[in-house]
């Protein structure tokens, strides 16, 4: 079912399947694929449930199976920590209902969702590392990396996110949390590449600001990524810095950071800001 919507596919996913994909997340042992027997006997489904769950799961593409051994076996996909994270999302009453896709990137997917108030949000789903996976001799893959890097990834950019927020910086505000997903105010704007903008040096300022209060509040947090791509402007030309699941405190990436947004600025808009003395404003130093 390769055009279903996550929707869709969270739409047809019910208790018993939800139990299933919830073993396999959160018994990731050695290997990547776990053998039918193990799962039966760990979640207490019958014969006949789990047959019937295993089947639904495969269709919507929660699940790989494989033999190991002889037996059949199976593995969780994006697509089952997209499920199982929508449904964590609905639980913890942040989104009622995912929309269409926004957009999607090398390591994310972006959707639309609405809150219990019917407002709109945007929930990034994040999806690392699985693709990079090599198998070995035995021809085993080990599930731990691709799922630990993807869950680091999500809960780096919310906790990220909410130091800013919290702290007054320039971003979407987070909405919640939950396995690879994180859900955030939505920003009805462009990115930075293709805005026009009337006042430029309020927007860098914004930026700038921004980056300072990651720094400084944040305990030297620095974003890492950032570029005109990673900054929304609505139409009152408030900004946004996005984006952040690879914020971490290494100065070397802030220096990267600046040249990228300086840069922008000084090219398409001729603002020529000094880099020592932006850097100092940033570090909280001036
Ligand atoms: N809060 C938001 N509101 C509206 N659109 C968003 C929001 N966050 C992200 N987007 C859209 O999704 C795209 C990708 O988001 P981003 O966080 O940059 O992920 P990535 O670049 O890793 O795919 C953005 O360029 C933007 O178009
Ligand atoms: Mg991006």
């Amino acid at each position: 079912m390769p055009s279903l919507t996550l929707a869709e596919r969270v739409a047809v996913t019910d208790q018993l399947d939800y139990a299933v994909l919830k073993y396999l997340l959160n018994n990731r042992g050695k290997f990547e694929y776990v053998p039918k027997s193990i799962i039966r006997d760990n979640t207490g489904l019958t014969n006949g449930e789990l047959e019937v769950s295993l089947l639904k799961l495969l269709k919507t593409g929660a699940l790989l199976k494989t033999k190991v051994r002889g037996e059949d076996s199976y593995s969780i996909t994006f697509t089952g920590l997209d499920i199982l994270a929508t449904k964590g999302l609905y639980a913890k009453r942040v989104l009622k209902r995912l929309g269409i896709v926004v957009g999607e990137g090398k390591e994310s997917q972006v959707v639309y969702g609405y809150d219990f108030d019917d407002n709109l949000l945007v929930v990034k789903f994040h999806r690392v590392g699985r693709r990079s996976y090599k198998r070995n001799v035995r021809g085993d893959t080990t599930i731990k990396d691709w799922v630990l890097k993807t869950l680091g990834n999500a809960r780096r950019e919310y906790e990220a996110m909410n130091c800013v927020k919290q702290n007054m910086g320039n971003v979407p505000k987070p909405l919640g949390l939950s396995i690879n997903a994180v859900a955030l105010e939505f920003v009805e704007g462009v990115q930075l590449n293709k805005a026009e903008l009337r006042d430029p040096q309020k927007a860098l300022d914004s930026v700038l600001g921004t980056l300072r209060v990651a720094y400084v509040y944040c305990g030297g947090l620095v974003h890492g990524d950032l570029s005109p791509y990673n900054v929304m402007v609505d139409s009152s030309e408030n900004v946004f810095v996005i984006d952040w699941p690879q914020a971490t405190r290494d100065d070397i990436l802030l220096i990267n950071d600046l040249k990228n947004i300086l840069g922008h600025f000084k090219e398409k808009y001729g603002l020529d800001y000094d880099m020592d003395r932006v850097e100092e404003y940033v570090k909280g130093k001036a």
